[in-house]
């Protein structure tokens, strides 16, 4: 961990903490022979997911939000070179995805054997492997802050702190209250449980989902950090600390889940 020099923390201290979130909520989701999962053209799960199964002898079939754009774009391109099988999904059944009505045509389709994992790859085997995190942090600290787009990460963080510590999860997309009640369910379907040692912001979206401002980009190409999680939850972290709202002494651990060089899609 690497702590953050910036002016303006006053006694709030932060620390980096690379950590990529995809490796984790595979972890546990690779003991299957076939993996079918969703995600949108230039989604950082998808191309996680094939590559995963290259290296696992899985076989992978990603389920494409929309129709298909040729030539494939790079994320797309890795992926189909990893062996995945790509297939589209019209915009109006993958809002559907999750139903019984889409999972039956997809099973029938792709055989029901196939093992189905949802967008951002947020279930419980996903769940457990994130809450291996807050265990491996070598050094003390009070708050762990992390990007939050489906909830999974934060989910399995907050499972993981031990007595005391607090996870504080960033919101990506806009309109976001709904994800306090995914994490919520997140933890109940994997722990039988929920934890009260968590909270989401919501006030970081800079827009919406993979929108930006002229402010975000240059706070992402100052830090060196990926623009469409990262640099959201990085931004917030700081202006939260310059604004008081944590208290003098605090040290908060930023997880940068990602990397800036590769496109991010939840
Ligand atoms: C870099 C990065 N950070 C954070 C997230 C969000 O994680 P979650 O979907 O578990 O909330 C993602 C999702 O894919 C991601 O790619």
């Amino acid at each position: 961990m690497e702590e953050l020099l910036v002016p303006g923390l006053g006694q709030v201290r932060v620390f980096l903490l690379h950590d990529d979130n995809k490796p984790r909520k595979l972890k546990y989701n690779l003991g299957h022979t076939r993996l079918l999962t969703f995600g949108g053209a230039w989604s950082n799960h998808i191309r996680a997911v094939a590559e995963a199964g290259a290296r696992h002898g899985i076989e992978t079939i990603g389920v494409i939000r929309g129709e298909e754009h040729l030539p494939l774009n790079p994320t797309l391109a890795r992926a189909a070179a990893c062996g995945m099988t790509l297939t589209y999904l019209d915009r109006d059944s993958y809002r559907r995805k999750d139903t019984e009505e889409v999972l039956a045509r997809l099973r029938a389709r792709w055989g029901g054997d196939v093992t189905i994992l949802p967008e951002g790859g947020s279930n419980a085997a996903a769940v457990r492997g994130c809450a291996e995190l807050p265990g491996e942090i070598g050094g003390d600290y009070d708050v762990i802050c992390c990007p939050v787009g489906t909830g999974g990460t934060l989910a399995g963080i907050s499972a993981g702190l031990p007595e005391g510590r607090r996870a504080l999860g960033f919101a990506v997309l806009k309109g976001a209250g709904f994800l306090e009640g995914e994490v919520a369910r997140l933890q109940r379907e994997t722990y039988g449980r929920t934890w009260a040692n968590w909270a989401i912001n919501l006030d970081y979206h800079f827009g919406g989902y993979a929108r930006t401002t002229p402010a975000l980009d240059a706070f992402a190409a100052e830090h060196g950090v990926e623009r469409i999680y990262v640099a959201k939850m990085l931004y917030g972290v700081l202006d939260l600390a310059r604004r008081g709202a944590f208290a003098p002494g605090t040290r908060v651990v930023a997880v940068v889940t990602g990397q800036p060089s590769t496109p991010v899609e939840a």
